[in-house]
């Protein structure tokens, strides 16, 4: 099987696994993802492209949030599907960066410093913010049925502004290359420009009408 045609039935197992996630995990959010990996190993070249792609494609394959909180069944399934497609050789690497690409894993194992997963990790992370991560972020919180915001219990509140400070204006700081830091600048600036908006709206909203004149 050459390498097309092995991206091709990669592209079509995620399709259908993700089919039960959310719309901000959708094919698009892959498509980008693996996009922006392959422009970040051009800039930066230090991983086979091949696997980038691969990892990228089915990075959010395995996610305790739409399984139950039990991983183990997805890489099952992962394993095998790799190995009955030709990919062998990069199984175990792919699943090591599997493993170690979600922002909120707390238990990293395995090879962390693997250009792979570092490429991987910031392609993920470029798509949470900016404009497009403003929009899956509104969008993960309306499928939760979370609060927009709720200035009265603003900390521990888990509202999607709340997700602003927990994760997304932390992201800039935490990407690995440097093509990936540089795209991060105006991405991170769009999220505060968006906050400050947004209060200036929330302040009018909640004080102006209640005025003495
Ligand atoms: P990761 O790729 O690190 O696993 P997630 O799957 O947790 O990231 O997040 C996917 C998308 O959903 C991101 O854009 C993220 O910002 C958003 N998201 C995750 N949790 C929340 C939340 N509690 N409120 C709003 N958006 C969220
Ligand atoms: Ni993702």
């Amino acid at each position: 099987m050459n390498k097309e045609e092995v991206l091709k039935r990669t592209e079509e197992f995620v399709r259908q696994k993700i089919k039960g996630y959310d719309s901000g995990h959708d094919w698009w959010h892959i498509e980008r993802v693996r996009n922006v990996a392959k422009f970040i190993n051009e800039q930066e070249a230090i991983a086979d492209q091949f696997t980038v792609e691969i990892a990228a494609l089915l990075h959010d394959y395995v996610d305790s949030k739409f399984a139950g909180g039990n991983i183990e069944n997805g890489f099952a399934e992962l394993s095998e599907f790799m190995d009955k497609n030709g990919m062998t050789k990069i199984k175990e690497q792919v699943v090591d960066v599997l493993r170690n690409v979600s922002f909120s894993n707390k238990k990293p194992s395995g090879n962390l410093t693997d250009p792979v997963l570092l490429i991987i990790q910031d392609a993920d992370r470029l798509d949470a913010i900016g404009a497009i991560g403003i929009a899956r972020a509104f969008n993960y919180g309306g499928f939760r049925n979370n609060i927009i915001y709720n200035p009265d219990i603003e900390i521990k509140s888990s509202s999607t502004i709340s997700h602003f400070y927990e994760k997304l204006l932390l992201l800039k700081n935490r990407m690995n290359t440097l093509t990936a830091k540089n795209l991060a600048v105006e991405k991170h600036e769009f999220l505060e420009i968006f906050l400050k908006q947004f209060y200036k709206e929330w302040e009018f909203g909640s004080f102006s009408g209640k005025r003495k004149y």
